[in-house]
C-alpha cells in the first residue's frame, strides 16, 4: 500500500506576527522543545520573523520562519510540524515553498542550526535526517554557541 501523504490547503504567504498560532505546534513537541524559556524565546522570535504556515484545511499543521542573514544568506531560524502529522510531506514542501521565494529574492545560501550528532539525542538524529532529506549538509559544529550544547551547522546552495 502506498504511504499517505499530506493533503493540504495550502502554505500561507510568508507573514510576521504568527507565534500564537506556531506556539501551541512547539507545545505538542516537548521532546524538541522541552524548556519552557526556550519556548518563549521562539515564540518572541517567530512573530519578528516572516513565518510561513502549512494548513490541513483550517488547521496550521506545519511552521517555518526565516532569518535573513545577508543579501545573499538566510537561515531557517525554527521549524515544526503538528506531530500528527510527521512524515507526511509537510517539512518538506514548507522547505520547497521558503526555498522559491528565497530565490526569487536573490538568497543563494540557506542554513539552519541543529543539535550536532555528537549529542546522543535520538529526537534530533531524526532532525538531521529530514535536513539532509531536503538537501542540507553538515558544514561546521560549534560546541559551544550554544552554551555547552553542540550546534550542528548545516547549509545548501539555493
Ligand atoms: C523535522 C520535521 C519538521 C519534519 O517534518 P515532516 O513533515 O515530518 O517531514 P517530511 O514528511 O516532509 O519528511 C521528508 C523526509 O525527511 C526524512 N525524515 C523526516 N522525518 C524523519 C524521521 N523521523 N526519521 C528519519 N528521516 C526522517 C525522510 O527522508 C522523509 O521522507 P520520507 O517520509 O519519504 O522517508 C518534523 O518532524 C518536526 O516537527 N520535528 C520536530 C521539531 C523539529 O525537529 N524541528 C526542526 C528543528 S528547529
Amino acid at each position: 500500500m502506498s504511504k499517505q501523504r499530506f493533503s493540504m490547503t495550502g502554505i500561507s504567504e510568508p507573514k510576521f506576527a504568527q507565534a500564537h498560532l506556531c506556539e501551541p505546534i512547539l507545545r505538542l513537541l516537548p521532546e524538541w522543545f522541552g524548556i519552557e524559556a526556550a519556548i518563549v524565546h521562539y515564540v518572541y522570535e517567530i512573530d519578528q520573523l516572516p513565518t510561513l504556515l502549512a494548513y490541513n484545511q483550517a488547521q496550521v499543521a506545519g511552521f517555518l520562519s526565516i532569518k535573513q542573514h545577508s543579501e545573499f544568506a538566510a537561515e531557517i531560524y525554527v521549524m515544526a510540524v503538528h506531530p500528527k502529522f510527521h512524515r507526511q510531506g509537510i517539512g518538506h514542501q514548507l522547505v520547497e515553498v521558503a526555498e522559491e521565494k528565497l530565490r526569487k529574492q536573490g538568497i543563494e545560501y540557506l542554513q539552519v542550526k541543529t543539535l550536532s550528532a555528537s549529542h546522543p539525542d535520538q529526537y534530533y538524529a531524526r532532525t538531521r535526517a529530514f535536513y539532509r532529506s531536503v538537501g542540507f549538509r553538515p558544514l561546521e559544529e560549534f560546541p559551544e554557541l550554544w552554551k555547552g550544547i553542540p550546534c550542528l551547522q548545516m547549509v545548501k546552495c539555493l
